[in-house]
């Protein structure tokens, strides 16, 4: 900024969101693109959302378009006994031939040769623990997994703690359970539980270890994925944002100001978890290091530095990483078990897995039974029939996956990120994923089509299911009083006056900390009019007074202030939409005034 002009930078909290008017409020978030799902305030959905969702039509193109591909993989699939699947040098042997050459219908229930007995392997039995997780070689069949020495499959589900009110967390993984899961997954996000540095937060609904012991007491085993980068489709993919404030500092990098943070961080994190692991009594059969590294994969001293990290600090169970399945050359760390992620089975699922590790089980970290949705973007639902075929395989091929998500939940308050591929897109507050419950904890087909397909390759029954929670309508209300922003500055924090505009992380406010999330009112006195040049992110309205002058966002940049005779306020409203969650573009999520201010006229 030239001439002499201060800035009076207003920091709004987050209870403020509430009032900016039908931005971002979770109804909108359900209805603007045409969803028929709901966060946590929709209510009155219950069942009935059941009944709406009803059965994906059978035969859509994109339904027969899968289909073919099954037909092109059948061959190598169905093929008896012998090896079956043909993956480059490598192969997977399968259990139990399939009868019919065509794809198999949903109905058809199928029963392996060997049923699972796995009733005396929950943390609530297993009270003699020596050796947790352990993944074996298979000399003349698949290699597997043990826990306590006994053979073991992993059927995991993902459901994100701080995404789920804390008074259904038990109803979740109760459903989890009865579903015939026996491992709930998790991120932790390291910028909820740390909110200003060396402050930390697990309390409430970031009761990290309360979350774990209620799976081990519900009976689930638990995979811990702690970071520090998570993805997660958060704001910065779970760091915080005050990692932002200087700008060399390289994210997900061994760069000292990001290590030492991360030593800071995981001090306090690991030493929460170390007793919560198998072999001190607790649930927590393996953890993973960082989060699909070799998508961004930066700084080949990274991954190694954390995985000695956790082993310093603790850690004894499995470790473990997780990739996409063309990024695991990439992503995996010598001596680590590599997992990988996928939404179906394609030619070349396993050739980069095989190339970095032979004779391991295979686990799907991450099974896509769905996909988070982003403003103005379309909801395309996952097929209940394709989801059940694809864990039939799993089963048959003795490969261990995790269904991400078995319950998605909410994204609350400011959480959510972003995502930017050609154009910047802000992830809705609803975290429903289509996943295997509804936003609302309720049952989906995929779910009653999971539990018949686990009921029939267990000896034992499945526990029974939980009632459905109930639901209440409430009467609609008329908003009939409100507060313009204008008439709130003054019951807010005091304003901040620079002479330069700061970016939101940088706001001496919270201790050093910056603003996080939410809105930042930029205020400077202009005496003439001209064109205001700004690239805001992720969008902000302009006013002069109190007069609205228009709308910076991804493409609209300029707004023209008109000619003025006295001086007056011009004011930037500045909105964090919520950071992406991925690629380099991490680096560069400063919550916005680069403020390239270009109003043809000085300001004064
Ligand atoms: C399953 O295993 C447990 C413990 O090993 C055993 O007591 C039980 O009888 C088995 N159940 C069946 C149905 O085989
Ligand atoms: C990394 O961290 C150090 C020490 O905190 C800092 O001085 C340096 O500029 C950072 N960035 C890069 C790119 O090395
Ligand atoms: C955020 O993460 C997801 C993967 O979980 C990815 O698909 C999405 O594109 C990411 N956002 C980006 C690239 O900005
Ligand atoms: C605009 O705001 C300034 C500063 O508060 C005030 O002096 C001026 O009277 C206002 N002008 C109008 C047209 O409201």
């Amino acid at each position: 900024m030239q001439g002499s002009a201060s800035l009076t930078v207003q920091s709004l909290p987050l209870c403020l969101g509430l009032w900016i008017p039908a931005q971002r409020t979770p109804e909108s978030a359900a209805l603007g693109s045409g969803q028929q799902r709901g966060d946590g305030s929709s209510v009155g959905r219950g069942l009935l959302g059941l009944a709406v969702m009803g059965p994906p039509p059978r035969f859509s193109p994109h339904l027969a378009w899968r289909r073919i591909l099954c037909i092109f993989f059948l061959p190598f699939i169905s093929s008896g006994f012998a090896p079956r699947i043909k993956y480059t040098d490598k192969f997977i042997f399968g259990k139990e031939p399939l009868t019919s050459s065509k794809p198999r219908a949903s109905t058809v229930p199928f029963f392996p040769a060997v049923r699972f007995n796995w009733s005396h392997l929950t943390p609530l039995e297993l009270k003699d623990r020596s050796v947790g997780l352990q993944a074996e070689e298979g000399v003349g069949r698949n290699p597997y997994f043990t826990l306590e020495g006994h053979e073991f499959l992993i059927f995991g589900g993902s459901i994100h703690y701080f995404r789920v009110p804390r008074e259904y967390w038990r109803d979740r993984l109760l459903k989890l359970r009865a579903c015939g899961f026996n491992t709930v997954t998790t991120y932790v996000p390291w910028n909820l539980h740390e909110p200003e540095s060396g402050k930390f937060d697990f309390s409430g609904n970031l009761d990290l270890e309360a979350f774990v012991l209620l799976a081990a007491e519900v009976g689930l085993w638990v995979i811990l994925r702690p970071g520090p980068y998570v993805c997660s489709e958060l704001d910065l993919g779970g760091l915080p944002s005050r990692l932002l404030q200087d700008p060399t500092t390289q994210l997900r990098t061994t760069n000292r100001t990001f290590v030492e943070a991360v030593d800071k961080y995981f001090d306090h994190l690991i030493a929460r978890v170390v007793p919560l692991q198998y072999r001190k009594g607790g649930p927590i059969i393996a953890v993973q290091v960082e989060n699909e590294y070799g998508s961004f994969n930066k700084d080949k001293n990274y991954m190694p530095y954390l995985h000695k990290a956790l082993l310093e600090r603790g850690v004894v169970e499995l470790l473990l990483t997780s990739d996409n399945t063309n990024k695991v050359l990439n992503g995996h760390i010598k001596g680590v078990l590599a997992t990988i992620n996928m939404n179906s089975f394609r030619a070349d699922t396993f050739e980069q897995l095989f190339k970095v590790q032979k004779n391991k089980p295979i686990l799907i970290m991450e099974y896509w039974v769905g996909w988070f949705d982003t403003w103005g973007k379309r909801h395309t639902p996952t097929d209940a029939g394709d989801v059940e075929n694809t864990v039939t395989e799993f089963i048959q091929l003795d490969i261990s996956f995790n269904v991400y998500m078995f319950h998605g939940g909410t994204n609350f308050g400011f959480m959510n990120g972003g995502i930017h591929f050609t154009h910047y897109r802000a992830v809705i507050t609803s975290y429903d994923y289509d996943a295997v419950l509804t936003e609302a904890g309720d049952y989906t087909d995929k779910y009653f089509k999971l539990r018949k397909l686990f009921q029939s390759v267990f000896v034992t029954p499945l526990p029974l299911l939980p009632k459905p929670t109930h639901k209440a309508v409430y009467p609609s209300m008329r908003l009939s009083l409100y507060l313009p922003l204008w008439d709130v500055l003054q019951y807010l924090n005091r304003p901040v006056v620079s002479r330069t505009p700061l970016n939101m992380e940088n706001l001496p406010i919270h201790g050093g900390n910056g603003q996080a999330f939410g809105l930042v009112l930029y205020e400077a006195t202009i005496c003439s009019g001209g064109r205001l040049h700004v690239e805001a992110r992720d969008a902000a309205q302009v006013f002069l007074n109190e007069t609205s002058l228009g709308i910076l966002a991804d493409e609209t940049q300029n707004v023209d202030v008109p000619t003025i005779t006295e001086c007056q306020l011009l004011r930037i409203l500045v909105e964090n939409q919520g950071r992406v969650n991925f690629s380099w573009k991490i680096q560069d999520q400063r919550k916005v005034f680069p403020w390239r201010t270009s109003l043809s006229t000085p300001w004064k």
